[in-house]
């Protein structure tokens, strides 16, 4: 299909990313993406500074990345040189190392494991409805994220934090938008003192100083309560050894990180689709009021809630959290002919592949339906991948899928999310895809009399 092309770079911006273009890669990467695409195809050669990358756009191409020459790729740069974050926790270690603590986490994401959460997803959000009233303006995306990061936190290592939860929330925060600047992450390691990587110090203190405490607690309990922490807790090596404090911690800070911020956004960008989707938000009531009939939704009910899930799937279609992947070559490769020179990085974009009018028709459009039947089967296997895939695919894939079909359930049951007219939702493509400036909405009791329900408002995505 792709004829051998050694010694060449693929096509792409004429003397690499400099000037606007490296700006654009920094401050609109997604719209940047779009338009290499656009241009250049389904392979892209760019040159950031002395880096040499390659940006694949087609479903095949990713899978021999991600998939089949998995083992000669590492993690990209960007993530690499988050590392004093994450330490050499799951998102970020690499080899023999990764694939001993993938084995030990992955009881603790069991299907059956994983419906064990149900309860606790949807308790944890009723408790969060009682503080709602009717008519409040508020910002939805705090409060998703706070909701996933108690549930995380709670379900994967029995702790609650909700007296830290809005500290830690922030602190979270922080530590993705600053470690998402490119030009900062690439160029200027994180021990030189300029005052983003003090900030940075500081944060990352702040959160060891309550996780050392979560871990500190468990261990002088000596409690097994079969919950994740517990696993890494009593997990032993062949020698004998156990987990210091220290590799609990990069577990634990790389799961409380990735583990609530993707869910809180995917929850967050759903709230903004269907207040512009009226007929999708009906479509959403009616089947949660036929099939819950007002009681709280179990792990059993999601089978009986095929539309709900297909509103997430398709949420993530178009608003992936995860909006694109980046790699580095530690050993040659080609692809698509073109020689892979270890060193060198590959990027992939879900935002741009989700979008492509060659796997999606009215790709732009917010169209739960379209997951309805076999559709998914007609797609190559990577035209969708808002989980990434292969080895590294996310471990919380299934607790994520059903955390936000559960909360959206339990939520969507009693209230409708309207858009606060004239708030601008901008994307923030950083490590992850968030809104910028949150996403301001009104909430409306569903049970208000029918006279009183205002007529749905609309926000748009905007460039900053
Ligand atoms: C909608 C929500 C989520 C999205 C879109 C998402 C997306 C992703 C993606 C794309 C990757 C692969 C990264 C790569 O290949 O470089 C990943 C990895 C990972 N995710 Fe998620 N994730 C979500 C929720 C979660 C949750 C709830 C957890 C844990 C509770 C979690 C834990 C992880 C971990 C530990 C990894 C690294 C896995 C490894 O390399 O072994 N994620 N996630």
């Amino acid at each position: 299909m792709w004829p051998l092309r050694r010694d060449k770079f693929p096509p792409g911006p004429c003397g690499g990313l400099k000037g606007w273009s490296f700006r654009a890669l920094q401050e609109s990467p997604i719209e940047m993406f779009s338009k290499l695409a656009r241009d250049y195809g389904d392979i892209v050669g760019i040159r950031v500074a002395n880096f040499r990358n390659i940006f694949v756009n087609h479903p095949d191409l990713i899978e021999e990345v991600l998939v089949t020459h998995a083992r000669k790729y590492f993690k990209g740069r960007i993530l690499r040189a988050n590392r004093h974050v994450f330490g050499e926790g799951l998102l970020t270690s690499e080899g023999d190392f990764w694939l001993r603590q993938r084995r030990l986490a992955q009881p603790a994401f069991h299907r059956a494991r994983v419906a064990s959460y149900a309860a606790i997803m949807v308790e944890y959000t009723q408790r969060l409805l009682e503080n709602w009233r009717d008519g409040e303006e508020c910002d939805v995306h705090q409060r998703m994220m706070q909701l996933t990061l108690q549930i995380v936190a709670k379900t994967l290592f029995d702790a609650d934090v909700a007296r830290d939860t809005q500290d830690v929330g922030k602190s979270l925060q922080l530590l993705l938008e600053l470690g998402a600047n490119f030009r900062r992450t690439l160029f200027v390691p994180h021990w030189v003192p300029i005052p983003a990587n003090l900030r940075i110090k500081r944060e990352i203190a702040f959160i060891e100083g309550i996780l050392y405490r979560i871990i500190s607690e468990r261990r002088a309990s000596g409690r097994d309560t079969g919950d994740l922490l517990s696993m890494l807790l009593h997990a032993q090596d062949d020698d004998g050894s156990r987990m210091t404090d220290k590799q609990l911690r990069d577990e634990t800070i790389t799961l409380f990180l990735a583990g609530h911020e993707t869910t809180a956004s995917t929850l967050s960008w759903t709230w903004w689709l269907l207040g512009q989707n009226p007929r999708v938000e009906a479509k959403l009531h009616a089947e949660l009021d036929a099939v819950l009939g007002g009681r709280p939704p179990s792990f059993d009910d999601l089978a009986r809630l095929p539309y709900t899930g297909n509103v997430v799937t398709e949420s993530l279609r178009l608003c992936p959290a995860a909006w694109g992947l980046a790699r580095i070559a530690v050993e040659d490769h080609e692809i698509a002919g073109y020689p892979v020179r270890k060193g060198m990085g590959v990027a992939m974009a879900q935002w741009v592949v989700h979008r492509d009018p060659r796997w999606y028709s009215k790709p732009e459009e917010f169209l739960p339906e379209r997951w309805e039947g076999d559709f998914q089967k007609t797609l190559p296997r990577f035209a969708y991948f808002p989980f990434g895939g292969g080895p590294r695919q996310c471990i919380g894939n299934s607790f994520a899928q059903m955390e936000a079909a559960l909360i959206l359930a339990t939520i969507a049951q009693k209230f409708r999310i309207r858009l606060a007219p004239g708030h601008p939702v901008v994307p923030l493509a950083s490590i992850t895809l968030r809104p910028r400036h949150g996403v301001r909405v009104t909430l409306e009791s569903r049970h208000r009399s029918s006279a009183e329900i205002r007529r749905p408002t609309e926000q748009a995505m905007t460039a900053d």
